[in-house]
């Protein structure tokens, strides 16, 4: 008979996870919610640090108490006597015993639930960094992997009057992992996103798509919606400012649309949303959602069918005071300074910034690029780690393929040209292009450093080839940068992803020392320069708005710091190359008005 706590069950059994790992949340697991009723489980939450696992080693969440004959167990928890932690948030910044944890940690609450005519319940979580198990009344519901994608789990069957959720969330860095376990950022652990309840009738909209059909002609709404719990019926449309009310047939649980309609179009300087109300049965979603158009041709970008340059910039997930639980305002204060510097555009960096940051994009008029964490030194051979990127994709594209603001899906960054990796990348194009037409795919690609020519293999896969080059930084000799331009011949318009230097605050000297705002001032005027004049190049994204929590930086001008910041950290001070970028954009701004 299997025994808790140390006894054989847990102690023998090196390969505990597998079984844990075998039932995988997946992409499928999402529910659109925009506009739904949700019932918020954040708050405070019982937590425990769990280095061992021994959570999921000694199956905790069957809460066995008595053995057979009644007679208690030594317990090595204490669900609700445990100290509590605020969910949202990021572990790191809730105590500095957690500052550098990296491991596991169980979350555990008891809620009450009483059934309101619903048939089905689900409980969404917006992100758990970077792996969670779910257990409802000692049940295990599934693992989810990803640390920055929203996943699903359904509970109707697992719900009760009153009941105990348990989530073991383990952010341990992987070889195996997408991100792998070496990353220029800092590896918060958490649950860090919202969660909440979702009560569903019998037959609901599992997912719904809303946009402009894209042939250049700016006179039709492309809808398609998805069902569960029923195979035919009728959907209606409704999207009043545009005097759309329409009947859309279901068949086989699918059932799409297109319809002619005239919207305003979404552009950062005119950034129009509508509402747009979508029914089946009892179920109904409403959003918000801008319509515009998004292509490459030749070497330009047209958005709306007028040639655009990306005035951008980089940014993480990360705050001084939250970590990677940015606040809605923290991301209106980084648009908020990205407008101030002329930006249009911004490249969330290197994995999926949260919900709101795409719908807080749509409303302020800023378009953006988004990216899945396949960077650096990924596993490409692995199929384990395709699946897992794939999925990741899946998730934010699904998330994501309503909002107007975003105009780029990236599959990834910097990664060696290999051929275990152009099999990898260009089969998440792929992806990205199956599950939205609409959108232009990208990478942040290397430059060919010894021929000094863009020749990356998977520009051949992508709409938009991202550069990353640090002419000035890490390749002192600048010199170079313009020979690498004129040795491209690119068919495709390039994005300048990165470029920049590390400058500390305030730290002023002359332009060759370095970690001086002096230096970053004039590698930003040499790259300007140079990039200004290069036809082909139609975006620039600077690495990075404002400096970040960074592991790898242990120079004591860093202090654990990437200083490569327009501004500093707590975005009270602009460096000096903050002014150069807003007056390079509002040159680019001023020729594209004429
Ligand atoms: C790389 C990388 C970033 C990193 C930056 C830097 O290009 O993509 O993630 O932070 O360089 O070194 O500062």
């Amino acid at each position: 008979m299997e025994k808790i706590g140390n006894f054989e069950g847990s102690i023998h059994n090196a390969d505990y996870d597998a079984p844990y790992l075998a039932k995988l949340i997946k992409s499928d697991s999402l529910i659109a919610d925009c506009g739904r009723p949700k019932e918020s489980l954040n708050g405070q939450w019982h937590y425990g640090v769990d280095q061992y696992d021994t959570c999921l080693r000694g199956k905790w969440f069957e809460e066995k108490y008595f053995d057979g004959g009644g007679r208690r167990y030594p317990l090595d928890y204490s669900f609700d006597t445990w100290d509590t932690m605020n969910v949202p948030s990021c572990w790191n910044t809730q105590s500095e015993w957690y500052f550098l944890y990296e491991g596991s940690m169980v979350y555990t609450r008891v809620f009450d639930y009483k059934n309101r005519g619903e048939k089905r319940v689900f409980i969404k979580f917006g992100g758990a960094a970077n792996r969670a198990f779910v257990f409802l009344n000692g049940e295990y519901l599934g693992a989810h992997i990803g640390a920055s994608t929203p996943f699903c789990v359904e509970v109707t069957e697992q719900l009760k009057a009153v009941n105990r959720i348990i989530v073991v969330v383990n952010n341990t860095r992987r070889r195996s992992g997408v991100p792998l376990d070496n990353t220029d950022w800092f590896n918060y652990g958490g649950l860090y996103r919202d969660v909440d309840i979702i009560r569903l009738p019998g037959a609901f909209i599992r997912d719904f798509t809303a946009a402009l059909k894209p042939d250049g002609n700016f006179n039709k709404i492309c809808v398609t919606v998805g069902i569960d719990g029923a195979e035919s019926g009728a959907a209606n449309l409704k999207i009043g400012e545009l005097g759309i009310d329409t009947r859309i047939e279901i068949t086989n649980g699918r059932g799409e649309a297109e319809i002619a309609a005239a919207p305003e179009l979404w552009s950062p300087d005119n950034p129009k949303l509508y509402d747009v109300v979508l029914s089946f049965g009892e179920d109904s979603l409403s959003d918000r959602i801008g319509f515009r158009e998004i292509k490459a041709s030749g070497t330009e970008i047209l958005l709306n069918g007028e040639s655009v340059y990306l005035r951008g910039v980089c940014a993480h997930e990360d705050s001084v005071v939250n970590g990677k639980a940015v606040s809605e305002a923290e991301i209106r204060e980084n648009y908020r300074l990205a407008k101030e510097m002329n930006c249009n555009f911004m490249r969330l960096a290197h994995y999926p910034h949260s919900e709101a940051a795409a719908r807080i994009a749509d409303e302020v008029g800023i378009m953006l690029w988004e990216e899945i964490p396949v960077y650096w030194a990924i596993d490409f051979g692995n199929k384990a780690v395709f699946a897992d990127a794939e999925n990741q994709l899946s998730e934010l594209i699904i998330r994501d393929r309503n909002r107007a603001s975003v105009v780029i899906w990236s599959v990834g960054n910097e990664n060696a040209d290999t051929d275990d990796r152009l099999e990898f990348m260009s089969a998440l194009a792929g992806t990205a292009r199956r599950l939205d037409p609409t959108r232009l795919v990208s990478a942040a690609c290397l430059v060919d450093h010894q021929k000094l020519v863009i020749a990356d293999r998977l520009a051949e896969h992508l709409d938009v080839i991202g550069i990353n080059e640090y002419y000035g930084w890490y390749e002192p000799d600048f010199s170079k940068l313009p020979r690498i331009f004129e040795n491209s011949r690119p068919v495709k318009p390039v994005i300048i992803s990165e470029f920049g230097a590390d400058a500390r605050g305030g730290h002023r000297g002359t332009a060759d020392e370095l970690y001086t705002e002096d230096n970053q001032l004039d590698v930003y005027r040499r790259q300007i320069d140079t990039l200004g004049g290069i036809p082909y190049v139609r975006g620039t994204s600077p690495w990075i708005l404002f400096d970040f929590r960074c592991p790898r930086r242990l120079h004591p001008l860093q202090n654990y710091y990437n200083l490569k910041g327009l501004v500093s950290g707590d975005k009270r001070h602009k460096k000096p190359a903050f002014y150069a970028m807003r007056d390079f954009y509002e040159k680019i701004r001023e020729a594209e008005a004429k």
